[in-house]
């Protein structure tokens, strides 16, 4: 497996934890509201890792980028309109322990994320938002759209999925849009049954506090796997910054930070060591190397400068989560229309990431589309050898009895 594989998580996955501003002086409602902070960030870097192994499972020798963060908004956005089970089977998908924490304080934290994120800073430029677009007609509940506003600050935009490209074209080019043209088709296909979709997307760009030197990037070897070699453009910076070498895992780390303080952490496993690291990713490696990671001098950094992308269906894997009764007509969404007709068609993602010489550019985005219930239709097909018999009605005599094992026979 490619060396690039773990970087999936990593930016998304640590800004929850570290975008949050450290030694402020806070006032009580702050205070509670860090504590929430602190049981949220933990919980979605849980369901980050376990997003993660779901992902490298599926696509073997393959990048993987996603934004944890991105996903676990959406879904909690969903939530919002979930009742029962299937609300129960959400949290519990986001790895939220419901006897430690509330269902309320989950959507404060989230609610207290999202407007730490947004903050605006002349070091980073990071924004995360969500939207939702309404069929034309469809009455949702005030408490749902007051709730989206407030806890998701979600825009609302009224819509015409009688039109499914024209739909898809309005989703897709807000999200191209607040993506800086990075995630451009998160709808590859809506259908005409559609009545809501939502959506979430995160943009970020920042600037490395040490930059590589473009005129030292040169050609160089990736080895992508024993037999196969590639070629790559590859930085190199002699730099003093947290590092750690885990005996334990076999693998070494260096963190790169950004002029915002914020930062990246490159993990690269001993040679054929990565499915070994991928099993260990679990919240309390992280928060062992977060311990363990002490600024060094590095004489020399070698890092490729690249640039990956990423288009997933996510209904399989959240199905393999536990998130399921969303996706079947057992669906309990009642909370979106007041009504239990609802069920969820698809969940994708897109997302970008790019690393080179300045800093780092990323993007997602989240789709969830929501369909009204069909009726149930039923299909028999004979297809296969059939019996037949006709029965004359007011004597009830069979008047034919037969088989059909080959039709085309005579
Ligand atoms: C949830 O929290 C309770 C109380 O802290 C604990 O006993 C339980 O094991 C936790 N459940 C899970 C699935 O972690
Ligand atoms: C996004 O939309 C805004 C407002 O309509 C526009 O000013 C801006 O140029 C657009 N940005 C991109 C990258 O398309
Ligand atoms: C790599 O090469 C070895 C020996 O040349 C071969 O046995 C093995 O199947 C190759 N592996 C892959 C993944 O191509
Ligand atoms: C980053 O951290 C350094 C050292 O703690 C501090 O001096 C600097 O102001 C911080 N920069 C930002 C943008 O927060």
């Amino acid at each position: 497996m490619s060396p690039l594989l773990a970087l999936g998580l990593l930016l998304a996955g640590l800004c929850s934890v570290h975008c949050l501003p450290e030694n402020v002086v806070v006032k009580e409602q702050d205070r509670r509201a860090r504590v929430d902070d602190h049981a949220l960030a933990s919980s979605n870097t849980d369901f980050a890792f376990s997003l993660y192994k779901q992902l490298a499972l599926k696509n073997p020798n393959k990048n993987v980028i996603f934004s944890p963060l991105s996903v676990s908004i959406a879904l909690a956005f969903l939530s919002l309109g979930a009742r029962g089970s299937t609300l129960t089977e959400i949290l519990e998908g986001l790895k939220f322990n419901l006897t430690e924490i509330q269902e309320t304080e989950i959507h404060r934290g989230f609610q207290h994320l999202l407007q730490t994120l947004n903050r605006p800073s002349n070091q980073l430029q990071l924004s995360v938002g969500n939207a939702m677009f309404v069929q034309e007609g469809l009455k949702l509940l005030d408490k749902f759209i007051e709730d989206a506003h407030v806890l998701y600050s979600s825009e609302a935009f009224s819509t015409n999925f009688g039109d499914p490209e024209a739909a898809k074209s309005l989703i897709n080019d807000y999200v191209k849009n607040k993506t800086q043209g990075k995630i451009e088709e998160l709808f590859k296909f809506l259908s005409p049954e559609t009545v809501l979709v939502l959506v979430n997307y995160i943009y970020f760009k920042a600037q490395w506090k040490t930059r590589f030197d473009p005129k030292h990037t040169e050609q160089a070897e990736f080895h992508v796997s024993k037999n196969e070699t590639v070629e790559v453009p590859m930085m190199t910076l002699d730099l003093k910054t947290p590092y750690f070498r885990d005996k334990e895992l076999g693998c070494t780390l260096v963190e790169l930070t950004y002029t915002s303080n914020d930062s990246a952490l490159f993990i690269l496993p001993d040679e054929g060591k990565m499915q070994d690291l991928e099993a260990k990713l679990i919240p309390e490696t992280l928060r062992r190397w977060r311990e363990s990671l002490h600024p060094s001098r590095i004489h020399e950094l070698y890092l490729p400068k690249f640039s990956i992308k990423s288009n997933y269906e996510l209904n399989d894997i959240l199905f393999q989560l536990g998130i399921k009764k969303i996706f079947t007509d057992a669906a309990d969404l009642s909370g979106v229309t007041g009504t239990r007709n609802l069920v969820v068609s698809q969940v994708v993602h897109g997302a970008a990431l790019d690393v080179d010489e300045e800093g780092t550019e990323g993007a997602a985005a989240t789709g969830i589309s929501i369909e009204k219930l069909a009726f149930q239709r039923t299909t028999v097909r004979f297809d296969r050898p059939f019996l037949i018999a006709i029965v004359l009605k007011d004597t009830q005599s069979i008047i034919f009895l037969g088989k059909v094992t080959n039709p085309t026979q005579a």
